[in-house]
C-alpha cells in the first residue's frame, strides 16, 4: 500500500487523539500529505436542525454553506466537496452521538455546526476532545470561543454576547428607563437577556421583571398578560425560529404592539419576517446583519442565493455562506491538505473576509469581529438604521488563547 493510500487512516487516528495526533502528523513524511490531499474528496460533516422550531435556521445555513461551495466550482481547497448530514432536531441530550458518529464513524474532515447553543457546547467538547475541526455557523454559545476556546475551533456567527450588548445603550439613549424581559431558558436565552441587561443597567436602565418558558414551548399567554400587568416602557426579547413567529403574532394579537414597543436580538425577526406579516412592524432589533446593507457582497450574495433557492437569504444563510469563505481560506493555504492544520489554522484565524455582512476578522478566541446594526422592521424587511457598535468585538472571557 502506498504511503498515499495508508495516510487516511493514520490522519483519523490522530485527529481522534488531539494534540498527540497533531504531534504524529507534524513527524509524517511531508512527500505524504500533498498525494492525500489530491486523491479524496472533502468529507464535510452538517450537523444542523432540520426538524423543529429550528429547522429553517439549518436550512438556511446549508443552503448558504452550498452556494458557496458552488461558486467555487464544488471544491474547496481544491478539493471536491462531500456532505454527512445530521439533524441535530436542536436537541442538546443526542448531540454528543450524533457528533461523535460524524467523527468516528463517519470520519469526516470538518464539522459544520450548529445553531442551538445547547447543542454546540456537546459539539465543541467533542471536537475538543478529538481535535475535529469545526465552525459553528450560528450556535451563540459565551463559553464556545471563551473557557471551551480551542485552536481547531471558529465562529462565523457570533457570541450570544455580542449581538445584544449594543441594544442595551440603544435603548436607554431613546429613553426607555423600565423594560421587562423574554425568552427561552436555556443558554441563549440566558447570555443574550443578561448582555443586554448588563448595558441597559450600566446606562441607567432597569428590568422589573426576567420571563422565561422552557425551550422550545410556545404557550405565551400567561406570560403576554403579565407583561400587560407590569406595564414596562418597553420589552426586550429573543425568540428565534418557529418560536419566534408565533410570540411575534401573538404579542400583536393581545394588542401590546400598540402600548409596549418590543424590541429584541434580531433573531427574532431575522428569516421569521415573512411568516410574522404585519404583526413584526415597527419592531427594532441588534444584529450583525440588516437586509438592505448595500454592499457589493450583499447585493451579490442575495441575488445568488434567489436564483439557487428561489428565497430571500437572511443572517443564517450568510452565516453558512461564510463558513464555507472561511475554510475556502484555511484549505486553499494548505493546497487542500487538512491535515496540515497548524497552517490552515493559522490562515482561517488572520483571514478578512469580505462578508454580504460588512466587514468579518476573527479575534483570538476565533470568534467575528463585526459591526452590529440597528434595524428595524419595515417594508416586510430587517431595514438599516444605524450602526448600534462597530467592530464589536466579545470579551471571550475565560479562554485562554488570548
Ligand atoms: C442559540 O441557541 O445559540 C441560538 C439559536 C437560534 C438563534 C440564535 C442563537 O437564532
Amino acid at each position: 500500500m502506498s504511503d498515499s493510500r495508508r495516510l487516511p487512516s493514520l490522519s483519523r487516528r490522530a485527529l481522534l487523539t488531539g494534540a498527540a495526533g497533531a504531534a504524529t502528523l507534524a513527524s509524517l513524511p511531508r512527500f505524504a500529505t500533498p498525494a492525500l490531499a489530491q486523491a479524496a474528496p472533502l468529507k464535510v460533516g452538517l450537523m444542523l436542525p432540520y426538524t423543529g422550531t429550528y429547522a429553517k435556521l439549518g436550512q438556511f445555513i446549508d443552503d448558504g454553506f452550498r452556494l458557496r461551495v458552488e461558486q467555487l466550482g464544488g471544491k474547496l481547497g481544491g478539493r471536491e466537496v462531500t456532505y454527512v448530514q445530521v439533524d441535530d432536531e436542536s436537541k442538546p441530550e443526542t448531540a454528543t452521538d450524533n457528533m461523535n458518529r460524524l467523527v468516528g464513524r463517519d470520519k469526516v474532515d470538518v464539522v459544520i455546526g450548529t445553531v442551538h447553543s445547547g447543542v454546540a457546547m456537546a459539539m465543541v467538547k467533542v471536537a475538543r476532545d478529538s481535535g475535529t475541526m469545526l465552525i459553528i455557523p450560528n450556535a451563540g454559545a459565551n463559553d464556545a470561543t471563551g473557557p471551551a476556546c480551542a485552536p481547531n475551533i471558529f465562529r462565523t456567527s457570533f457570541s450570544n454576547w455580542q449581538t445584544t450588548f449594543p441594544m442595551g445603550k440603544v435603548m436607554a439613549d431613546a429613553g426607555i428607563k423600565n423594560v421587562a424581559t423574554i425568552t427561552w431558558k436555556y443558554t441563549a436565552g440566558a447570555e443574550m437577556v443578561g448582555a443586554f441587561a448588563e448595558n441597559f443597567t450600566k446606562n441607567g436602565g432597569k428590568i422589573v421583571e426576567d420571563l422565561t418558558l422552557p425551550f422550545p414551548q410556545v404557550e405565551f399567554q400567561a406570560l403576554i398578560t403579565r407583561i400587560a400587568q407590569l406595564k414596562p416602557d418597553a420589552v426586550f426579547s429573543f425568540f428565534a425560529g418557529g418560536g419566534a413567529v408565533k410570540f411575534v403574532k401573538d404579542y400583536a394579537a393581545a394588542g401590546l404592539n400598540k402600548s409596549i414597543p418590543l424590541y429584541g436580538a434580531g433573531f427574532l425577526t431575522d428569516g421569521t419576517i415573512e411568516a410574522q406579516g404585519e404583526a413584526a412592524i415597527g419592531i427594532k432589533t441588534t444584529l450583525h446583519y440588516a437586509d438592505n446593507l448595500d454592499n457589493p457582497a450583499n447585493v451579490a450574495f442575495l441575488k445568488a442565493f434567489k436564483a439557487k433557492t428561489q428565497k430571500d437569504g437572511d443572517i443564517y444563510a450568510v452565516q453558512g455562506f461564510d463558513a464555507a469563505s472561511l475554510l475556502e481560506i484555511g484549505l486553499g493555504a494548505v493546497k487542500g491538505d487538512a491535515a496540515a492544520r497548524d497552517a490552515m489554522i493559522k490562515a482561517m484565524a488572520a483571514a478578512k473576509i469580505d462578508s454580504p455582512r460588512g466587514p468579518l476578522s476573527f479575534n483570538k478566541a476565533h470568534n467575528p469581529i463585526q459591526n452590529i446594526y440597528l434595524r428595524e422592521v419595515r417594508n416586510g424587511r430587517n431595514e438599516l438604521v444605524s450602526i448600534a457598535q462597530s467592530a464589536v468585538d466579545d470579551p471571550a472571557r475565560g479562554c485562554r488563547m488570548t
